[in-house]
């Protein structure tokens, strides 16, 4: 079995999307801890519905980092699980040096834009405010920057004329819970590589 941790802060339908893509395929990866920043995050709820281990760790002194207790924790309780591979999937805080240190090459992250493009925060939004006419989501490695480490997958997708920010970030989720446990799957099956920037998937 191959352990891999998920971090939430929300709604959690990519979670549910790992969740559902490993029961179909009957895969051999195990979904060994859930940890949320958030005790709203309904992510924690479809973890409980699941049977999966579940805990909210939150952080009430920074909203867009961990303090070092806190961090500590987090890694505390992802090893403690014996996680192999810990997956962001909405979380909304960026991890320092020191959490990335713990995991190397073991973080991986999904963005709603394709990257470079449109980093940070409600990337759907600024890519509709921008006009291009394609945005996407993309798997990537974490590293140090923010969503700048090494691309694993990205999806493309169009964007209407009329779409609403709200209509755009559904069509682009829909992307993300094909591509993100594709991701995880390969990186299970010990397919994916990383030279320099570039990840390569045999
Ligand atoms: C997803 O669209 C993900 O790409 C985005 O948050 C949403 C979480 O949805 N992540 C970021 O913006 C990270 N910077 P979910 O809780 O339904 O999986």
């Amino acid at each position: 079995m191959f352990t891999i941790g998920i971090l939430a802060s929300g709604k959690g339908t990519n979670l549910q999307a790992i969740i559902d893509y490993i029961k179909e395929e009957n895969l051999p990866i195990k979904i060994g801890i859930v940890i949320s920043d958030n005790p709203e995050a309904y992510a924690l709820e479809r973890a409980k519905k699941e049977g999966i281990r579940n805990i909210c760790i939150p952080c009430e002194k920074y909203k867009t980092i961990l303090d070092k207790e806190t961090e500590i924790k987090y890694i505390e309780v992802l090893k403690e699980n014996n996680v192999e591979l810990v997956c962001l999937a909405g979380f909304m805080r960026i991890l320092k040096k020191n959490f990335i240190k713990n995991f190397p090459n073991k973080i991986i992250n999904i963005h709603p834009s394709l990257l470079p493009a449109f980093p940070g925060l409600e990337s759907w939004k600024k890519a509709l405010e921008y006009g291009v006419r394609f945005t996407g989501c993309t798997v990537h490695f974490v590293d140090e920057g923010i969503d700048s480490g090494p691309i694993i997958l990205q999806a493309v997708v169009p964007i209407l004329q009329d779409d609403t920010p709200e209509i755009l970030h559904k069509r682009i989720q829909e992307k993300e819970h094909i591509i993100y446990p594709l991701a995880i799957r390969l990186i299970a099956e010990g397919r994916v590589s990383i030279v320099g920037r570039k990840v390569y998937i045999r």
